[in-house]
């Protein structure tokens, strides 16, 4: 009774949300469905709500046993972490010989930033800021997947995240929610295609609903206590964006919000996702989440079984708690039977739409197979979006591009690294394929002056390592003490003009149960930075990594930084033609990097306080550290310099259903063709709530030659300016604003106009 208490009071609160119109119901899949489930027994009913896991790799602590013998009893809905045509087509051939209704199953996985070839990770690709380049490389992802087999993906992950502590924010796209919803909308469109039934498409998963980005302290599957306004205004959006855009199941997230685990949370899931956004689709909950709910303090098993179901979740992965437990609880009465039947439902529409009941093997072959995976037309995308993610935070006196003829020193053990290249979740992709740096150089540069010395080992702190190389990180101490590599590392510094050190993160130090409190690079790596910095020479740290890290020191003291994040199978080719100026490079943070932990969280949508910060006692400021972060949301240097005239509006008045048109020169006054987002900014200076100190309402990307300049023009209508107000109704309100229009969210040009 708690339970139902908790849905209205939710409800309530959430009136915000306007309630969807249901999609029109699709007549001949509810009669195939119909019909199916008439025939079906109770037990063949909880069967399609199991999900488990079936090898090849370890996600978390479980892995399910005995799938194939379940699959052949009808105890499977569908399986993840399995594929390759012969393995798909396998088990697909258990569930359609082998059962009485022969219903075939759902082959999921988590392909997040490509299948076998592999993209940069999504905070990487969403600093590409390129939403036709961010389709693309979902489409190609689901391109390979199902060749592969698979006809379900996790993705995309589209939690907010501010807080770089979480291991996870590598999976997501950032910290603004406006940018957030292009980037959500661009995936799941890559992944589904125009129609579910092609043969390659995929159903995408939208994760992790909700608020899982928000975790307290950036420990990972922490609690979230959040203010409905926060999650109306800034972490919702995305996951509606999302659904709004056609994607056809969500993963429930694994933490509690406002004291109801998300995994048990009926208003989440049921009211606000079915009922106010109108989504019609099946959720999934994470690994063992539904088990875990006993640790939440929930209930027994049974209890959590219950309800999790009742609360909107339709298949457990993992955990078999509604396998082993929700027959016994309607026997028992404590289970209503339709609770089964809705989420049966759902599981077999989702194979509808899939077209699985015509066609269950969807054409794989290993034939197609090796048609797609990783071709020709796939590596050079997966180089397009890695040269479009790296940033150059950093560039004085024009330290990069680098000049082939000059004596370079290579240092650091990323150089001729692969395993970290692709990053964490790319489990079907091969590290033993991906382009190092070096051996991109060695390619491109034949005649070249380079030295190589490894200078380090990737980490020296042993408890570490201990952590990481359980789950793949093959980190090995090399047999020289580490003084013995500084040295050897120093010596060829002192005998190159330019030293380059590529350091970072190795990939298990971000993604899931990867938090850390404290981010900068890890010490050993910093130790070989200062000594190389006293030889005097020119340093460009080059880094890895899947975080915002702290890096004021790097900043004070390198001569250029460039971030690669984990760039994927052609990380080396990118980097390698950014370095040396083949590419200019043109990525913009999405997150905020601090100047040190205090701060966070720390993110360019803040609001004022009654006192700003300035030079008086009494004004909301640290004592020792500034308030500005060190590089700001949509900061990235070029090798160009763009300059920017001022904005021009065609109005300085806009009625509620008017559009505002604001222009703006922008020059490239450098010597490389290169490209620049210019971004838009606005403030709502007085609202019957407090509003922030920007927000981003829109971006341009322009190419433009040495030389040339272009009037940019952004169209923004009255309807760009809704927010949730006083009475939590998303409407406009009249009243003064201002428009910025720049590089970054801290370098704009500024204009005023008002809303009538
Ligand atoms: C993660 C999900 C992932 C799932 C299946 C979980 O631990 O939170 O993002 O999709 O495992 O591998």
């Amino acid at each position: 009774m708690r339970v139902a208490k908790i849905v209205v009071a939710s409800c309530l609160l959430l009136s915000g949300f306007k309630a969807v119109a249901q999609k029109p119901a699709d007549v001949k899949m509810n009669n195939y469905i119909r019909n199916l489930m008439a025939k079906m027994t109770l037990d063949e009913k909880i069967g399609q709500l199991n999900l488990p896991s079936i090898g090849f790799d370890v996600t978390g602590p479980i892995l399910s046993k005995g799938v194939e013998e379940k699959i052949q009893k009808g105890q499977v809905g569908g399986v993840f972490n399995t594929y390759t045509p012969n393995a798909v087509r396998k088990l697909q051939e258990l569930a359609l010989t082998k059962t009485r209704l022969k219903i075939p199953l759902l082959f999921g996985y988590d392909v997040i930033h490509g299948h076998r070839t592999i993209f940069p990770i999504p905070l990487g690709l969403s600093a590409t800021w390129d939403m036709p380049l961010i389709q693309k490389t979902a489409r190609a992802a689901a391109v390979e997947a199902t060749a592969d087999g698979l006809n379900w993906v996790f993705s995309p992950m589209v939690d907010i995240a501010r807080d770089p502590r979480w291991g996870r924010v590598s999976e997501g796209a950032g910290e603004d929610t406006w940018l957030g919803m292009q980037i959500a909308r661009a995936m799941v469109t890559g992944y589904q295609g125009s129609d579910l039934r092609r043969q390659d498409a995929v159903l995408a998963c939208v994760k992790h609903f909700a608020l899982y980005g928000a975790s307290e302290a950036g420990r990972d599957y922490n609690v979230v206590d959040m203010s409905e306004r926060r999650m109306m205004e800034t972490y919702l959006p995305p996951y509606k964006a999302a659904i709004d855009a056609g994607a056809a199941t969500v993963m429930s997230s694994f933490n509690e919000i406002n004291g109801v685990p998300a995994a048990a949370n009926r208003w989440l899931l049921t009211d606000l996702l079915r009922k106010q956004w109108g989504f019609n689709g099946m959720v999934a909950t994470d690994y063992t989440a539904v088990m875990e709910l006993v640790n939440h303090g929930v209930g027994d098993s049974a209890e959590v079984a219950r309800k999790s179901l009742y609360a909107g979740n339709d298949m457990d992965m993992v955990s078999e708690l509604f396998l082993t437990t929700l027959k016994q609880s309607v026997t028992e009465k404590k289970l209503d039977v339709a609770v089964i039947d809705l989420a049966c439902r759902r599981v077999l529409e989702a194979k509808y739409r899939l077209g699985l009941f015509d066609d269950p093997y969807r054409n794989i072959s290993t034939a197609r197979a090796e048609k797609e995976l990783m071709n020709t037309e796939k590596l050079a995308l997966a180089k397009e979006a890695a040269l479009k993610s790296i940033v150059l935070l950093k560039n004085d006196s024009s330290a990069l591009p680098l000049k082939a003829g000059r004596k370079i020193a290579f240092v650091g053990p990323m150089v001729k690294d692969q395993r970290n290249l692709i990053g964490n979740w790319s489990g079907a992709g091969d590290w033993k394929k991906a382009v190092s740096l070096w051996s991109a150089l060695q390619a491109q540069y034949p005649e070249n002056k380079f030295t190589y010395a490894k200078g380090c080992n990737l980490l020296d702190d042993e408890a570490l390592i201990s952590k990481l190389n359980p789950h793949g990180a093959e980190i090995a101490l090399d047999a020289k003490s580490p003084s013995d590599l500084i040295k050897e590392a120093v010596d060829h510094a002192k005998d190159a003009d330019v030293v380059v050190a590529f350091l970072g993160e190795p990939f298990g130090m971000s993604g899931e149960a990867a938090s850390r409190s404290d981010i900068g690079l890890p010490l050993n790596q910093q130790n070989l930075l200062k000594a190389l910095r006293s030889t005097g020479k020119p340093v460009i740290l080059v880094l890895m990594n899947g975080r915002p890290l702290i890096l004021q020191w790097e900043h004070d003291n390198m001569a250029a930084i460039v971030e690669t994040w984990y760039a994927g199978t052609r990380a080396g080719d990118a980097i390698a033609d950014v370095l040396f100026g083949k590419y200019n490079p043109s990525g913009k943070l999405t997150m905020t990097f601090p100047r040190n932990v205090g701060q966070i969280p720390i993110y360019y949508s803040a609001k004022n306080t009654g006192r700003p910060m300035s030079n008086e006692k009494y004004t909301s400021k640290y004592l020792d550290v500034l308030n500005t972060p060190l590089y700001p949301f949509g900061h990235g240097l070029s090798y160009s310099k763009f300059t920017y005239g001022d904005i021009v509006l065609n109005k300085i008045a806009i009625k509620a259903n008017d559009k505002l048109q604001a222009t703006i020169n922008v020059r490239n006054n450098g010597e490389w063709a290169g490209e620049e987002t210019v971004q838009l900014y606005i403030r709502d200076m007085t609202g019957s709530v407090t509003r922030p100190l920007k927000e981003l309402k829109g971006f341009q990307k322009v190419m433009l030659k040495p030389g040339e300049s272009r009037d940019v023009t952004f169209t923004l209508s009255a309807a760009d300016l809704k927010f949730y107000d006083i009475n939590m109704k998303y409407t406009t309100e009249p009243g003064d604003y201002k428009l910025f229009i720049g590089g970054s969210s801290a370098d704009v040009k500024e204009t005023e106009f008002k809303l009538m």
